[in-house]
This record gives C-alpha cells, sequence and structure tokens, in this order.
C-alpha cells in the first residue's frame, strides 16, 4: 500500500525529531585552573539548636528528665511514691532543690520516685549505664537506696544497691547493666532504709558517649555530625538565641561551669504551631558553650557561636519594651567580649581560667561570631552599632555576622543588607526555608551580589516541599541550589542546613538533618546532599559553562566544579532536575590529555517522596562506582532527577 505523503512527512519529522532527542547533549566546559576563587573551609557546615528535643532528650546523653528538680513544681518528669519531700537548701546555689526520702512505716518500695525520661529512656542490653547521685542522709540511721531500671510493667531489668552513710554532700556513682533493649525503660530510684536520705542532681548516662567522655553526647548523634566533614557549627540557636522574652534568651554564663550548677532555662521551642505544647521543654544546659566548642573541636568546624544583640524574638515580641534599650546593652556587648576571653583568652584572664578549670587549657580559636538571630527592622541596626564597636576595638580578629532577618527577600531584607554594608559585617546570615520552585529557579541568586560587600552566610535553609517532608525531590532541589554556592564561593563563605536534629515523638519542626528515637537515628536525604558537598568542598572553583553560560537550570540542569589543591583532583558537581534523561559531554579543558580514573557518586530515586526513616534509613543513599575516562571529553548519561558528582584523579 501506498504511505501517504502527509504521513511520510509526519515520520520524517518524528524521525528527526528522535534524533535531535537523542543527539542533543550538553556541551559542559570545565576550565582548569589550580588558583580559581577560593573555597573557603568554613563553606558547608551544619547549624545547632535546641529544638525537637535536638539536646536534652537528644545530643546531650543524659537520659534522666528534670534531674536537678529545677522543672516548675519540681517534680515533672518523676512520679513518686511514699513520704517524698521537695527541699530548697541544696548544695548548688543556681539549682537549689532537691527530694527528702523518708521512710514511710511500711515494706520495701515504700518510698521512692520514677523518673520517665525523655519519651521513654533508650537502653541497650549489656551496654553500661553510670547512675550518679549527689547524696546524703538525713537522719543519725544510715542511708541506703536501689537503683533500678524497669520496663513499663515495674519489671527490672538492671538494678544495685546503694549505701548512703554521710551526712555531708556527696557523688555516688554506679553502673548499671540492662537485661534487655529497650526504647521506653524507666529509672526507678527507692528508699530501703529505715531512715531518711537526700538526692540531688540524679543522673544517667550511656557509659559509651561520644569519645566515652562523661557528661557526654549520644554517639550515634555526633558520629553522624563528625561524618558530614562540617567546616563551620553554628550554636546555639535559632530562636533560642532571642528567647521568648528576653528572661529566656541564651545567656551562655548560665551553660559553663559545674554542670550541677548551670542555671536551667525554658526552651523557646515549647510553644509551637497552636496544636503542639511541650510543657516539659527545657534547656538543662548540660549540653553549654564549652561543650559546644569542645564539639566544634572534635568535628573539625570552626565554631560559630550566636548571641542576643538585646532583641527577644521579634515574632513574639511587637512591644518594643520587650527589647533592651540601645542604652542598656552594655551587659550583652560584655557577655560578647566575655565570650571571646572564655574561647581564646589567656588561662590567667577571668573566663580563660572557667575554660582550663574546665578542661580545655587551650584556646578554642574563636574566629566567628554573630550578633542576633533573625532580626529585622530598625531595632536591628542600631542595637548591632555597640558590639561592633567594642568587637572591633578589642578583637579586630573576630569575624562579625551580622542578620538580613528571616526571609531572603522583601522590604526587610533589603533594608538589613543595606545596613549590614553600612555597619561593614564581615558576613551576613541569610534564612531560607521555601518551595521546591524557589529553590530551583534561585541557583543564580549570587551570581549578581556585590562582590565588594559583606559576605554571605546562608545560616539557615532548607527546601520545603508538602508537608515539609525530608524527601527525595527537596533533597535534589537542595542539590541543585548548592551549586550556585559553589559557583560564587567568592561571596558566599559559609552555608549551613537548619535545623539538625529532630526527636521523631518531639519534632517541633521540620524538615531535619537527622531523626531519630530514643535508640536508632537516622540519616535523610537531605544529610547525604550536605554531606557530599561537605567532603568534596574543594579549595578552587573551575569555572564551568555551557556556551559561555553557567548552568543554573536550563533544561533542568546545574552543575558547578572545583579543584581540591590537597587531593590533586577535579569534582564535577551536576544535577538533573528533569523528568528525562540528559545526555552531557564534559570537556575539560587547560589540561593534559589523559585517561583517568573517576569516583562516579549518584544520589538518586524514582519516587520524588522517597524517605529515609528508622526503618529504612537507606531508602535513599549516594552509590559510587569506579570508572575510566578515556579523556578530556567524555559523556556522561544522566537519569531524570538525579545528583551525580565525579571525583577525577589527575
Ligand atoms: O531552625 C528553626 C528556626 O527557624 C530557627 O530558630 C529560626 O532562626 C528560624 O526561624
Amino acid at each position: 500500500m501506498k504511505t501517504p505523503k502527509i504521513k511520510l512527512f509526519f515520520l520524517f519529522v518524528t524521525f528527526l525529531g528522535v534524533q535531535l532527542s537523542v543527539a542533543q547533549t550538553h556541551n559542559i566546559q570545565v576550565d582548569f585552573k589550580k588558583n580559581g576563587i577560593p573555597v573557603q573551609k568554613t563553606m558547608y557546615g551544619i547549624f545547632f539548636e535546641d529544638i525537637n528535643y535536638g539536646a536534652d532528650g537528644g545530643l546531650y546523653a543524659e537520659l534522666v528528665k528534670n534531674r536537678s528538680f529545677e522543672f516548675p513544681e519540681h517534680l515533672m518528669g518523676w512520679n513518686t511514691f511514699g513520704k517524698v519531700e521537695v527541699k530548697a537548701d541544696g548544695p548548688f546555689k543556681n539549682n537549689p532543690h532537691y527530694i527528702r526520702l523518708a521512710y514511710a512505716g511500711h515494706d520495701e518500695k515504700q518510698t521512692g520516685l520514677d523518673n520517665e525520661g525523655y519519651f521513654g529512656i533508650g537502653v541497650k542490653k549489656d551496654a553500661e549505664y553510670r547512675f550518679s547521685v549527689w547524696a546524703k542522709k538525713a537522719s543519725s540511721a544510715n542511708g541506703s537506696i536501689r537503683v533500678e531500671i524497669i520496663d513499663t510493667e515495674s519489671n527490672v531489668i538492671a538494678n544495685a544497691k546503694l549505701d548512703i552513710p554521710s551526712t555531708e554532700w556527696k557523688l555516688y556513682e554506679l553502673i548499671l547493666k540492662p537485661s534487655r533493649t529497650l526504647p521506653d525503660a524507666k529509672l526507678r530510684i527507692f528508699l530501703t532504709s529505715k531512715s531518711e536520705v537526700d538526692l540531688e542532681h540524679v543522673s544517667l548516662f550511656p557509659v559509651d558517649t561520644w569519645k566515652g567522655r562523661k557528661n557526654g553526647l549520644r554517639k550515634d548523634l555526633a558520629q553522624a555530625l563528625y561524618d558530614l566533614k562540617p567546616g563551620v557549627f553554628r550554636f546555639p540557636g535559632g530562636c533560642i538565641v532571642e528567647g521568648t522574652d528576653l528572661n529566656s534568651r541564651y545567656q551562655w554564663k548560665n551553660s559553663i561551669g559545674q554542670v550541677e550548677n548551670r542555671t536551667l532555662n525554658e526552651n523557646r521551642w515549647q510553644y509551637t504551631f497552636p496544636h503542639r505544647f511541650f510543657p516539659d521543654y527545657y534547656q538543662s544546659y548540660g549540653l553549654g558553650f564549652y561543650e559546644f566548642f569542645q564539639l566544634s573541636e572534635d568535628i573539625g568546624a570552626e565554631p560559630l557561636p550566636v548571641l542576643s544583640c538585646g532583641l527577644a524574638c521579634q515574632f513574639q515580641n511587637k512591644d518594643i519594651h520587650a527589647h533592651v534599650p540601645v542604652a542598656e546593652l552594655n551587659p550583652y556587648v560584655q557577655d560578647a567580649l566575655d565570650l571571646i576571653e572564655f574561647a581564646n583568652g589567656d588561662v590567667t584572664t577571668k573566663y580563660g581560667k572557667i575554660r582550663a578549670e574546665m578542661g580545655h587549657p587551650a584556646p578554642f580559636n574563636l574566629k566567628l561570631i554573630a550578633i542576633g538571630n533573625e532580626q529585622w527592622g530598625e531595632l536591628y541596626p542600631e542595637r548591632l552599632v555597640p558590639f561592633i564597636t567594642a568587637i572591633r576595638a578589642r578583637h579586630p580578629e573576630i569575624k562579625i555576622i551580622g542578620s538580613a532577618g528571616p526571609s531572603p527577600d522583601g522590604k526587610d531584607f533589603d533594608y538589613g543588607w543595606q545596613e549590614m554594608k553600612r555597619l561593614k559585617a564581615d558576613l551576613v546570615d541569610e534564612h531560607y526555608y521555601r518551595s521546591l520552585e524557589w529553590f530551583l529557579s534561585g541557583a543564580a541568586r549570587y551570581d549578581k551580589y556585590d562582590r565588594k560587600g559583606p559576605k554571605v552566610f546562608a545560616g539557615e535553609y532548607a527546601c520545603h516541599p508538602a508537608n515539609r517532608k525530608n524527601n527525595y525531590e527537596a533533597a535534589l532541589c537542595e542539590a541543585a541550589f548548592m551549586t550556585g554556592f559553589e559557583r560564587n564561593a567568592d561571596v558566599v563563605q559559609m552555608c549551613t542546613y537548619a535545623p539538625l536534629f529532630s526527636h521523631v515523638q518531639g519534632w517541633q519542626w521540620k524538615p531535619d538533618l537527622i531523626w531519630f528515637d530514643n535508640l536508632r537515628s537516622v540519616r535523610s536525604v537531605n544529610y547525604y546532599v550536605q554531606q557530599l558537598y561537605g567532603h568534596n568542598a574543594g579549595t578552587n572553583v573551575l569555572t564551568t559553562t555551557e556556551n559561555k553560560t553557567a548552568l543554573t537550570g536550563q533544561d533542568g540542569i546545574y552543575a558547578s566544579s572545583v579543584f581540591d589543591s590537597g587531593r590533586n583532583e577535579i569534582i564535577l558537581k551536576i544535577a538533573n532536575t528533569s523528568d528525562s534523561e540528559k545526555s552531557v559531554t564534559y570537556h575539560l579543558k587547560g589540561l593534559k590529555t589523559a585517561e583517568r580514573k573517576v569516583t562516579k557518586t549518584v544520589l538518586k530515586s524514582t519516587n520524588p517522596d522517597a524517605e529515609n526513616s528508622l526503618d529504612n534509613p537507606e531508602t535513599v543513599v549516594p552509590k559510587s562506582e569506579e570508572i575510566n575516562v578515556p579523556g578530556n571529553d567524555f559523556e556522561l548519561k544522566l537519569a531524570p532527577k538525579a545528583f551525580y558528582l565525579l571525583n577525577i584523579k589527575l
């Protein structure tokens, strides 16, 4: 049968179309130069805030809630039985409350108390747990207590006896070894003597903490931070720096020194979206500024403390009187100067001495300080001025970070930037929690930034898909967007995803980088994006273009590249955010032609909604393979919706 001419025409066009789409390749040129724009060591970092039970109940390995009996009503988190009395003349000035257990005149287990922990107490079979308590006998007869770890039915899974023979306050310790693994155990203490016993600062820690430290950190969570290879560590917040009101702002001086004497603080994240209220959310400050500096050192990140600028959380406080008047800012400015002394001062200085007494005579080598968290409007610059003046005069070596407010654009943002330029802040902290579309269209955001003004610190950012999930599509958008950080490393000098941690039973905010329960933790897909960047930051940017234009989302493609002088390696990053396979041909210019070994790493999923979970922690993880590329020009097929990283050994 004869084919009609019109059909032939369509067949021809279709054939051409297929040919074209098969043949079409993006030609990407990477200009090799050893001394391209330097990538700062601080480039990819982490941001810690005590939100989602990230500190108490999370990274801080203490398992007892309200160990000092200082939460409101003093017994929150505890269930008592028999004759238990709260007393207020304890040995620790800042936490004066303790409890007295008295003989109730009948059988064992007549007087005592149980601690519920944070959503229960997570314990592992045969692992060691250090119970400690400050105690004294309060009557002439010797005192003794029994300490147990119990399940929810009161079955005992570990126990030990403790004699308390002294009328002086003393620290007692013992080790408990549970016979079962439980996520929701309780700690029970009861009096076994016919006498009275006083107990204060009741504590239970796994012996196996991060680096085996007492008062230490939960090992799996600290390890997850270390594994990111972060360049900078921003702490302790976030809104908790500002406080629900000035009283509840984070005061670093309350977070140092003997742990028993650190003043408890309310957590601003007690209150969150209307239906969620966490009345038991307090900050014990057991994880305080000393521990933050120490952790920075452990994980190889520059410490970046954030201090209150005298503004209480501006979202919650619309009344000017909620904030410190500019003329009364001196104590706040002094806090900043004292913090620098605490971190860097000689051991003969007041705060340097405290650091040394806490176990770190060597300075922490602080180089960065942020004044204010998410501040906006005229209230902010006028408060920032006295800090800048004082810090510049005493510590010109310290870089000061100012805020551009909670939004990445708009009137307040523009005003904030204008003021930060006027005040010559070293870096400006931008925050963006935005949609997929915003991230995908924003990869060129920094291409036109002023190169002469302050540098950018993207201090909190995360892509928000529907329900703010930590899903694959959000992670892919972040990976694509971050090529824009890398390409603009002359202006973007630090970025920290936010927030870090979230307890599955107690979250107030998502997405978050790492989720956990009382026994397990899971690294989100977003975590792996951060890790890929953190481990492959490189040292110098390599210009990466198609037809002399940066790849910022044309045809769904985003690309950037760096050279790593230490590893003598070129690192190519490329995201295909489109729904179709793409073919790219890389052309490496400025290099001798050679066949090279390449590690190709891919992060991909066919399910945009895929998430890593505690039960399925490896749903989407990067996969690496070794390949050879024949020379300086080579083709790469990009699967739809995938992020690639190529490490090319030179
Ligand atoms: O990280 C969660 C919150 O988001 C931070 O406290 C605040 O800075 C931002 O609004």
